[in-house]
């Protein structure tokens, strides 16, 4: 393949520190924020010629950055909202750099329905489907209609539609093996203009008046997230750190002869869904703070950066905690963030 020389919008050695909400420090060997489509394929066909090794983030709000970037770190910037009426749905074609939560409060302000549960959500549209975010109740794949995607080999667009995309609880095809074959560039959401809204997870309705309108229950998650989530504007941290773990009939029953308050969900016959805030909370470690990183006071299942300038203060806790998880309840948790970067040996 043909050497292609270095488009000048691509700069080198960039840190990422503004670019990760747990602001820790690591360096992008190259670095461009992208803007246009055309752009992108710029750079795709000088890093492929090269030989170098591209890595697309968002807004890095569910990322962590455990080290240097050799190859090109892409800022997803590219900006855009269609709307069109499709019988009685409105679907929504948006570019993957927007602003989630800025998605969100359009959409209300709109009166479509579908997304509001997931108002305050950090990070971009393009990162959504990624880890298939969710809360009350609400996961994006619920009004995901299709992605658009770059094809890394050769900058072609086409549009994969969501049933196709593996989507599972914080988890798809993007976060696995589509990662090193896919950009994503746009997704397309169906909502609606009838008011079908959830409000039947955890206290969320306790907030709300009979019959809400949309806009109330927007500005009920916007209070509630507010009130125990930390503002990654405020303290570095990534949302929740870890995932809401699976386990058996037969652990459960085990932690709950122990701990008859144990907070968990049912998932089928024979598996439970438990809440990891509530096994780290009861464990002792909410709050606990150490080395510039911690436990959040107001909720145990984000960890936080006071301060560190590096991941590895973080990955022991980490193991220090997932250790005595382990040790106290059975319960091996899995990481919820995507992580980027070579490993610190400890
Ligand atoms: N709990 C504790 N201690 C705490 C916090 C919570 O014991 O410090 C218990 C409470 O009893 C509560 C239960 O844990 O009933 C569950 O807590 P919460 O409702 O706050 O939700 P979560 O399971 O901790 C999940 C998502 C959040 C999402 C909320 C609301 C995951 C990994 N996390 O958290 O998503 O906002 O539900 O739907 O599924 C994220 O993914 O980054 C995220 C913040």
């Amino acid at each position: 393949m043909l050497t292609l020389s270095k488009p000048n919008f691509i700069q080198e050695s960039v840190p990422l520190k503004p670019h990760n909400s747990f602001r820790f420090q690591a360096t992008a060997g190259y670095f461009a924020i992208i803007d246009r489509l055309e752009s992108l394929e710029l750079a795709l066909k000088w890093a492929n010629s090269n030989n170098i090794s591209i890595t697309m983030l968002g807004e890095g709000s569910n990322l962590l950055i455990t080290g240097d970037i050799d190859g090109l770190v892409l800022i997803n910037r590219l900006q855009g909202i269609e709307i069109e009426e499709v019988g009685d749905q409105v679907q929504l074609k948006v570019s993957a750099g927007e602003n989630w939560h800025q998605l969100v409060s359009f959409t209300v302000e709109k009166g479509l329905a579908g997304i509001e549960n997931l108002a305050l959500i950090p990070g971009s549209v393009g990162a959504s489907p990624v880890q298939n975010i969710g809360a009350y109740g609400v996961e994006v794949k619920d009004v995901l209609v299709s992605v658009q995607v770059m094809d890394r080999q050769d900058a072609s667009l086409s549009w994969i539609e969501a049933k196709d995309c593996g989507f599972a609880y914080r988890d798809s095809h993007f976060k696995g093996a589509w990662s090193e074959r896919y950009f994503i560039t746009a997704v397309c959401l169906a909502l609606s203009r009838q008011h079908e809204l959830k409000l039947s997870y955890g206290g969320l309705a306790k907030g709300l008046p009979n019959d809400p309108s949309l806009q109330q229950v927007f500005d009920e998650v916007c209070a509630v997230r507010a009130a125990k989530l930390p503002d990654p504007k405020v303290i570095g941290n990534a949302g929740s750190f870890f995932k809401n773990p699976i386990v058996s009939n037969n652990l459960y029953q085990k932690i709950l002869d122990e701990h008859p308050d144990v907070v968990a969900f049912s998932i089928d016959d024979s598996n439970w869904k438990l809440a990891a805030a509530w096994l780290i909370d009861k464990a002792g470690w909410k709050g606990f703070s150490r080395d510039g990183v911690g436990v959040y006071e107001k909720q145990a299942l984000c960890l936080v950066n006071h301060g560190a300038d590096q991941a590895e203060c973080l990955l022991r806790l980490e193991r220090d905690l997932k250790s005595d998880i382990k040790l106290k309840f059975g319960v091996i948790l899995e990481r919820e963030p995507v992580q980027l970067g070579c490993l610190p040996s400890f």
